[in-house]
């Protein structure tokens, strides 16, 4: 059967559709894939394997025709697919928890932890512009992440990858916000669950890790930023709208908070929306940007490919998804 794969993706998951004898067309270049390019190709596919920066609609449905079956999306998310637009035409959506990228996103979240409270990119800025003249007991200052309060705000895969490492790594207390409360993990990290206010109140690292809907769209503007403390710092590796950008560039003026960090941005892939007032954040040295790389490496990006493929093979097999989008 026929597969239209948007733009070319580790091996893994085209070796293994591959095999199975499905034919495959991939979209040439490294990049994203032309709007008209994606309509016109995939049109009488079976199956499309799409990326998290191609926005896939009724449109792009309308134009593949009766034969698609799936949508494959290469990413955890998956805010770029219309799924009821999908349901009313029985086109099944998956995406691609797999435990790898959890292990990886929650790696790179700490990552970005530990290089606002270490300091570390002010840091080498500072040895590359061959500053340092000698060590000095307040060259630099930072603060521990070790035995300090982590909010996380959604206890799910990712949440819960984070918290193993804050609590058994670095022996930090854990408070959540959650719809669901998960009482084993309260148990096992001695995590408390509370509101989202309490947490802003309580957490010296403020978390992000709900997926982009409605309901958490600026989840955190410019009321909670200032129910923060001043020394905290807020990391977001989940999605950019779920921080009011404007707010938080005010926030960071104002000294409301300590600094952030941030993989993903709202107006994507600018890092600002636009610069009308005058504030960006290149311009904060206690801010942290990674552009989208929290799953960038070779064994997420290897297991995402395999994923999105396995789900392809069993719906085109009349099987069910190994992990439909919901
Ligand atoms: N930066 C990256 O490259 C990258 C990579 C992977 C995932 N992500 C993002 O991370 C998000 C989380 O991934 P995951 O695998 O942990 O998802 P998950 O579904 O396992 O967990 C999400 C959690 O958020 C909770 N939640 C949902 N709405 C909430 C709300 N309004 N308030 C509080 N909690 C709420 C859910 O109950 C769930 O426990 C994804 O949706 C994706 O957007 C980003």
């Amino acid at each position: 059967m026929k597969v239209l794969i948007t733009r070319p993706i580790p091996e893994e998951g085209i070796k293994l559709l591959r095999k199975v004898g499905h034919r495959l067309d991939i979209y040439e270049k490294d990049d994203v894939m032309p709007r008209k390019e994606l309509l016109k190709r995939v049109k009488g596919v079976d199956a499309l394997l799409s990326l998290l920066n191609d926005k896939i609609d009724d449109e792009v449905f309308a134009a593949a025709g009766a034969n698609l079956k799936i949508v494959a999306n290469y990413a955890v998310g998956f805010d770029n697919v219309d799924l009821a637009a999908a349901k009313k035409r029985g086109i099944i959506v998956t995406n691609t928890p797999a435990p790898e990228v959890s292990e990886t996103v929650a790696e790179h979240t700490f990552t970005l932890m530990l290089a606002l409270a270490h300091r570390v990119v002010e840091s080498d800025g500072y040895a590359r512009a061959e500053k340092y003249k000698g060590w000095g007991p307040n060259l630099l200052l930072g603060t521990d992440v070790y035995g300090k309060t982590l909010g996380i705000v959604g206890l799910g895969r990712i949440g819960m990858a984070v918290a193993q490492r804050a609590v058994k790594g670095f022996k930090m207390k854990c408070v959540y916000a959650d719809m669901k409360p998960n009482r084993e993990f309260e148990k096992e990290f001695g995590a408390r669950r509370v509101s989202i206010e309490k947490l802003l109140q309580t957490a010296d690292f403020v978390t992000l890790h709900v997926p982009l809907l409605p309901s958490t769209r600026h989840l955190l503007s410019t009321k909670q930023f200032n129910l923060m403390k001043k020394t905290a710092f807020v990391i977001n590796t989940a999605r950019g709208p779920i921080v009011d950008e404007k707010a938080l560039l005010k926030a960071l003026k104002a000294k409301k908070i300590a600094g952030a960090a941030l993989d993903v941005f709202e107006c994507e892939p600018s890092i600002d929306c636009d610069l009308t007032d005058k504030l960006e954040l290149k311009a904060f040295p206690n801010v942290v940007l990674t552009p989208h790389t929290a799953s960038a490496t070779i064994e997420a990006r290897q297991a995402m490919s395999k994923l999105a493929g396995e789900n392809i093979v069993a719906v085109l097999a009349g099987k069910a998804p190994l992990t439909p989008a919901k």
